[in-house]
């Protein structure tokens, strides 16, 4: 069965605000490029043999080109994201309408608890088909995996995130199948890194790679897409037998994102 993406045109994207250590306002995008950019790498995704669904972009909505960021497919059901900041908040309604109109079942954490801790979804949660893993810290509160009812609490792995470049889990931690995953332990809290090691077998990215984002790369069976500038762990993957492709991204990392964030996975 092919695997199912939503994502969002780059039209509207550009840097607006600075709501992480990336983001600069005089860093602007260069348009032209973040278009090509993204082409490229929907078609790679293509090529890998993904089927692509496209939500229409929204003026006044520069990160909403990062879908991982909508929310969640958990249980056949869409997990509405709760953004921290009110410049990403708005994206939810948008979203919200989309997935409705998609046929999805949609639970919003906002309209079910009055003061819904916050959960940036697939952003902050990773599953390799037998964990989900989730990060807090920044933008998801830990409350909202241990307090709401959204999650089945025996499969989740908490990974507290610790430096504030790798601000969602998906900057620094990858999983690539059931017991094998790419990660940047640096980005974590000497506790989660024990658990974390305790439930999967990890490669390890350096500094340098870490910072080109290569942690946020989509894994489509044995096709791994990073972004440039990461040899170290393409030579660690083709030697795992992965054929690896890499997209230029350098428009994205100056929002704080790449390849993976631009992706939400729909089944
Ligand atoms: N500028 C966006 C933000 O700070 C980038 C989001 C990247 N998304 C991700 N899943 N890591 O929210």
């Amino acid at each position: 069965m092919l695997m199912k993406i939503l994502m969002c045109p780059p039209d509207h994207y550009g840097i607006e605000y600075e709501i992480n250590p990336w983001m600069k306002l005089e860093n602007k995008s260069d348009r032209e490029r973040a278009l090509a950019q993204w082409n490229k790498l929907y078609q790679t995704i293509h090529a890998c043999g993904a089927e692509i669904s496209l939500i229409p972009p929204v003026n006044g909505c520069p990160d909403m080109t990062f879908t991982a960021n909508a929310g969640l497919l958990y249980q056949n059901k869409i997990i509405l994201s709760h953004f921290k900041y009110p410049q990403r908040e708005v994206e939810a309604a948008h979203f919200e309408k989309w997935f409705k109109q998609a046929g999805f079942q949609v639970l919003n954490p906002v309209s079910e608890h009055e003061h819904s801790p916050f959960f940036e979804g697939a952003g902050d949660a990773l599953t390799d088909g037998e964990f989900v893993y989730v990060g807090f810290g920044f933008r998801s509160d830990l409350s909202f995996y241990t307090q709401t009812s959204f999650f089945d609490q025996e499969k989740l792995v908490m990974c507290e995130l610790v430096d504030p470049y790798f601000y969602h889990i998906d900057t620094c931690f990858c999983p690539l199948d059931k017991n094998l995953a790419i990660w940047y332990p640096n980005a974590f809290s000497a506790e989660s890194q024990t658990l974390m090691q305790s439930k999967t077998h990890l490669i390890a990215v350096n500094e340098e790679e870490a910072k080109r984002f290569a942690c946020n790369a989509v894994v489509i069976d044995k096709h791994v897409i990073t972004p440039t500038g990461c040899p170290n762990l393409t030579n660690d993957l083709k030697a795992l037998g992965y054929t690896v492709f890499a997209c230029e991204m350098d428009e994205y990392l100056k929002a704080g994102g790449a390849c993976k964030c631009l992706t939400l996975r729909l089944d």
